[in-house]
C-alpha cells in the first residue's frame, strides 16, 4: 500500500515538495515519489535531488519535452497505468507545471483523492499556460493548500471555500529558510568573475521568450541593465535559441552561464543587488530575502510580493529606471514577509495530510 505519492516535475516542484517529504518522513508516512520527467536535464532536475536531500524518485516517467498536446497527453498515458496499478490513498500535486494538470486529471478520472500544494494563486490571465493549469487543478483537488492570504480569496471568488481550503504557508520558503546558511555569495561570485554591485537575471516564460519579437525586446532591456551594473544569467533551455538569436551574445557586461544549482543560485541572488526575473518562485525567494525584484511581466499571481515592497512589474522598455529606482532604495520590503513564509509550512501540510482518512470512502459511506 503506497499510501501517498507526490507527483514532480519541474524544478520549481523539487523545491517546493522538499519540506513535505521530510516532514512526511518524519512522521513515518508511507510515501512515494514519482518524478514525470518533464525537466530531464542534470541541472534542471538532479542537482536539486542532491542539494536538497530529496530522496531518488521510486519511478521516474520520463515524458521529456513536446508541446503542450503531446506532453500533456504523454504525462495522462503514463500515470493513469502508474496509478492504477499503486492505488494511492491520495497524490500530491505541486504548483502550476502540466505534470500537475496531468496528475490532477488523472487522478480525478480514477477517482483519487488529490491534495494541491500552492492552490488559489491567480494572475488571471489565461494566456499564461500555468492559469490554465492553476484553475483545472483547484476543481479538481480537495484539499487546496494555500500559501499567501489572496490564494483563499481567489478560491473564494470560484465559489471554493469551507474545510476544503486551508492555509499552510508557503513550503518554497520552508526550503529557503532550511538552507538559508549555505547561501555564500563570495564563492560563486569568485567562480563567475563578478564583484557587487551586480545583477541576476532569469527569463524563461512563453510571453518573453518564444516569440523573435518578444526576444529582441528583452535583450534591448538587458541592454538597458548593463550599462547600469554587470548582470548574470543563468539561462534556462527555453529561451536559449531565440535569446542567442536576438543578440544575447553581444550585450556587454552580461555572463551567460548555464542553470544554477539551488544553492549557487540563491547564494548568488542573496547578494545582489537586484533580480530581474519572470520566474514565479523567484519573485518570492527575494521577497524572503529582502532582495529587489523587477519582474518582466505584465502580471503576477503573487501580488502579495508587490505590496510587500520588494517586487515590482516591468516591461523591457521601463526596465533602465525601474533599475535606477532599485538601485537607490526604492524597493525595501515592508515589515517581516507574508505571514506563514516561517520555514513550518511543509509541517503544517504532512500534519493535515496524515489527519485525513487515508482510504477513499467504501460505497455507502456518509
Ligand atoms: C515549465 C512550466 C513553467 C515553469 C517552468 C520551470 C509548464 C506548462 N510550464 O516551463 O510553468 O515555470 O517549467 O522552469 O509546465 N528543456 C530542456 N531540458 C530540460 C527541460 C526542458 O532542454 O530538462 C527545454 C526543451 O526544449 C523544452 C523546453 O525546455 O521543450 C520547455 O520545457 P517545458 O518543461 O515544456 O516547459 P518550461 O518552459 O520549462
Ligand atoms: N533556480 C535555480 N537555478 C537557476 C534558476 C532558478 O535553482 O538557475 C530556482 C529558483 O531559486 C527557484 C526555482 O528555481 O527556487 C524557480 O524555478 P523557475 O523560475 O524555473 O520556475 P517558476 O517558479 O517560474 O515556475
Amino acid at each position: 500500500m503506497p499510501g501517498i505519492i507526490h507527483i514532480v516535475g519541474a524544478r520549481p516542484n523539487f523545491i517546493k515538495a522538499a519540506p513535505v517529504v521530510a516532514a512526511l518522513g518524519a512522521a513515518g508516512a508511507q510515501q512515494q515519489l514519482v518524478h514525470t520527467g518533464q525537466h530531464y536535464d542534470r541541472r534542471m532536475s538532479e542537482i536539486f535531488f542532491e542539494e536538497l536531500g530529496l530522496p531518488e524518485p521510486d519511478l521516474n516517467l520520463g515524458v521529456g519535452s513536446g508541446s503542450h498536446g503531446t506532453q500533456t497527453a504523454a504525462l495522462l498515458v503514463a500515470m493513469e497505468g502508474t496509478f492504477t496499478e499503486a492505488a494511492p490513498d491520495r497524490v500530491v500535486v505541486y504548483g502550476d507545471v502540466n505534470s500537475t494538470l496531468a496528475a490532477a486529471l488523472t487522478c480525478a478520472k480514477l477517482g483519487i483523492p488529490i491534495a494541491h500544494v500552492e492552490a488559489g494563486l491567480r494572475s488571471f490571465d489565461d494566456t499564461m499556460p500555468e492559469e490554465i493549469n492553476r484553475r483545472v487543478t483547484d476543481i479538481l483537488s480537495d484539499p487546496l493548500y494555500v500559501t499567501a492570504p489572496e490564494g483563499e480569496q481567489n478560491l473564494a471568488r470560484e465559489g471554493i471555500s469551507g474545510d476544503r481550503v486551508v492555509f499552510v504557508g508557503n513550503p518554497m520558503i520552508d526550503t529557503l529558510v532550511a538552507h538559508l546558511d549555505r547561501f555564500d555569495p563570495a564563492p560563486v561570485q569568485a567562480r563567475l568573475g563578478l564583484e557587487p554591485p551586480y545583477a541576476v537575471a532569469t527569463l524563461h516564460r512563453p510571453a518573453n521568450v518564444d516569440t523573435a519579437e518578444a526576444a529582441t525586446a528583452l535583450v534591448g532591456g538587458l541592454r538597458e541593465a548593463t550599462a547600469r551594473l554587470p548582470l548574470v544569467l543563468p539561462l534556462h533551455p527555453r529561451g536559449q535559441a531565440r535569446l542567442e538569436s536576438a543578440g544575447l551574445g553581444d550585450v556587454p557586461d552580461l555572463h551567460v552561464v548555464e542553470p544554477l544549482g539551488y544553492i549557487d543560485f540563491l547564494s548568488l541572488v542573496r547578494g545582489a543587488a537586484v533580480v530581474i526575473t519572470d520566474s514565479g518562485g523567484i519573485q518570492e525567494e527575494t521577497t524572503a530575502l529582502d532582495v529587489p525584484c523587477l519582474t518582466l511581466r505584465p502580471n503576477t499571481e503573487r501580488p502579495i510580493t508587490l505590496t510587500a515592497g520588494t517586487n515590482r512589474l516591468v516591461t523591457p522598455g521601463s526596465l533602465g529606471d525601474a533599475l535606477d529606482g532599485a538601485l537607490a532604495g526604492a524597493q525595501k520590503r515592508i515589515g517581516d514577509g507574508p505571514p506563514g513564509w516561517d520555514g513550518h509550512a511543509g509541517e503544517r501540510i504532512a500534519a493535515h495530510l496524515l489527519s485525513l482518512p487515508m482510504a477513499p470512502p467504501a460505497l455507502g459511506d456518509a
